[in-house]
C-alpha cells in the first residue's frame, strides 16, 4: 500500500504532453526592425515571452505530470492568444489591435500572471517599468492607427 504511489506516479509521466517548439523565425518577432529601446524590449522578454513566443524555456516541472498538462495548455493558449514571434506585420490593424490588448492587460495589472512572477523574479515588473511598457503599446496602437 505505502509504495502504490510510486508506480502510479511513474505512469503518469506516461500522459505528458507535447511541449510544442516552434521554430524561431527572426524577421516574425514583434521587435523585427522595430525602433523599441532596448530596455523595452528587455522587459517584454523577461515578463512575457515564456507564454506569449515561441521562444519558451519549459522549466523542469513542465516536464513531469500532473503539472505538466497546467503549464503545457497554459502556454499554448497563451501563444494563441499572442505570440510576440509571430506577430502580423503585414497587417497593421492586427498589429495594432495587439498592441492595446497589451496596454489593458498591463493598465489592469492582469499580466504578467501573479502565478508566474512570484516563481521568476525577473518577469517582475516595477511601477515605472510597467509604465514604460503601457506607454509604448500606447504609442505603437497610435502609430499603427495613423497608418505611419
Ligand atoms: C505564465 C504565462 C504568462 C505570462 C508570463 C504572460 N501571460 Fe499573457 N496570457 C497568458 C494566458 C494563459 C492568457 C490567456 C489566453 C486565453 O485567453 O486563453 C494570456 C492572455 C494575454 C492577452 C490576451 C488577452 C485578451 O484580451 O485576449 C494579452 C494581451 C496578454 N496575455 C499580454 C501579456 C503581456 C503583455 C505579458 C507580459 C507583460 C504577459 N501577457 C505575460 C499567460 C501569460
Amino acid at each position: 500500500m505505502l509504495y502504490a504511489g510510486v508506480p502510479v506516479a511513474l505512469l503518469l509521466q506516461l500522459t505528458n504532453p507535447a511541449h510544442v517548439k516552434p521554430q524561431v523565425v527572426p524577421g516574425h518577432d514583434v521587435f523585427a526592425a522595430s525602433a523599441a529601446p532596448p530596455e523595452v524590449v528587455t522587459l517584454f522578454h523577461n515578463a512575457c515571452y515564456d507564454c506569449h513566443s515561441s521562444e519558451t524555456e519549459w522549466p523542469w516541472y513542465s516536464y513531469v505530470a500532473p503539472v505538466s498538462w497546467f503549464v503545457v495548455g497554459h502556454i499554448n493558449d497563451a501563444r494563441r492568444a499572442l505570440n510576440f514571434s509571430e506577430w502580423p506585420h503585414d497587417d497593421p490593424q492586427r498589429a495594432r489591435k495587439k498592441w492595446s490588448h497589451v496596454s489593458d492587460e498591463l493598465e489592469s495589472g492582469g499580466m504578467p500572471l501573479t502565478s508566474y512572477t512570484l516563481m521568476h523574479a525577473k518577469a517582475r515588473l516595477d511601477g515605472p517599468q510597467r509604465q514604460q511598457l503601457i506607454k509604448w503599446a500606447k504609442d505603437e496602437a497610435q502609430r499603427l492607427a495613423a497608418g505611419k
